[in-house]
């Protein structure tokens, strides 16, 4: 069995749980216990403040973990990073009061930062020689400017709306940040084993994301022209339609090349052009 630690709520919690589902792993969600065990498949859940889970993992309470790496670098725990997950996309930046001049980092000399990264900042600051005054607060870092209880902050950015309703702007991106896969360094070779299998899961999901399975009739003259056309990884499937001249080709591509080339298809005389979603992809 393994443990895999996991954000009880926020930022990572859905997309986590989507990447599990997708991977066959059933955790029934009614049973919002700390330990939730998985019907399906060898692991349990334990649900955890995202800030806990990157011990979690280095201590062994959990054998695996999914956290985002602002605060996985930010607690400088000691575990592996197994894989980069590509969701919870975000940034750590400086931001200040909008109407406010800003010069580089040297603005900061000898001001008040309010944040929940010191570890992260003190870095940077330290980096271009900075001697700012950092203040280390756990929630609604954004409001301290506005109630003067810091010069600028240092917070996770990702729509930027928080900035916009609380008049800051954005100065410096110090880190861009996503989900990862973390796991303790001494993990035994059954739980190995399972991880394998859990690993070849979330790359069959992985590698199906943003892949379009598409199908289109093509006259069989021009058969060879679209071909040339379609990027897919292997050669494309053709096969005859019951109507004589005619041809179904199918194929797989990437979601924003379909749109680079659905007007050359469309020159070429494809027709009933079909686009549909890839659930899993086995490469
Ligand atoms: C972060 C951050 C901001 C907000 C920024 O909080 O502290 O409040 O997200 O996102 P935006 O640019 O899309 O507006 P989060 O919701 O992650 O909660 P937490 O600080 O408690 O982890
Ligand atoms: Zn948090």
């Amino acid at each position: 069995m393994l443990r895999i630690a996991v954000q009880s709520k926020g930022r990572l919690y859905e997309d986590t749980m989507a990447l599990l589902a997708e991977s066959g792993i059933k955790i029934s969600s009614s049973k919002r216990t700390l330990l939730v065990q998985s019907s399906n498949f060898p692991v349990e859940i334990l649900y955890l403040r995202d800030d806990d889970i990157p011990q979690s993992v280095a201590t062994g309470v959990a054998d695996l973990g999914i956290v985002g790496e602002n605060e996985f670098v930010e607690r400088g725990e000691d575990a592996d990073i197994i894989r980069r997950l590509g969701f919870s996309k975000c940034r750590l930046s400086l931001a200040i009061p909008r109407a406010i001049e800003y010069n580089g980092p040297q603005w900061f000399s000898g001001k008040k930062i309010a944040t929940s990264y010191p570890n992260i900042l003190r870095q940077y600051m330290d980096k271009n020689g900075v001697q700012a005054d950092i203040h280390v607060i756990t929630g609604s870092v954004e409001i301290s400017p506005g109630i003067g209880l810091a010069d600028g902050i240092f917070d996770i950015v990702s729509s930027g709306s928080t900035l916009v309703s609380n008049n800051l702007r954005e100065v410096e991106v110090v880190m861009k940040s996503e989900a990862l896969l973390i796991g303790n360094k001494e993990i035994s070779d059954e739980k190995k084993s399972i991880l394998d299998e859990l690993l070849f899961r979330i790359e069959a999901v992985k590698n199906a994301e943003d892949k379009k399975y598409v199908l289109m009739n093509v006259p069989t003259d021009k058969v060879e022209e679209v071909v040339a056309v379609l990027p897919g990884a292997k050669s494309p499937t053709v096969m005859p339609l019951a109507q004589e001249g005619w041809n179904s080709v199918h194929t797989v591509i990437d979601e924003k090349s379909f749109w680079e080339i659905i007007s050359k298809l469309k020159e070429l005389g494809a027709q009933g052009i079909l686009v549909l979603p890839i659930e899993k992809m086995i490469l």
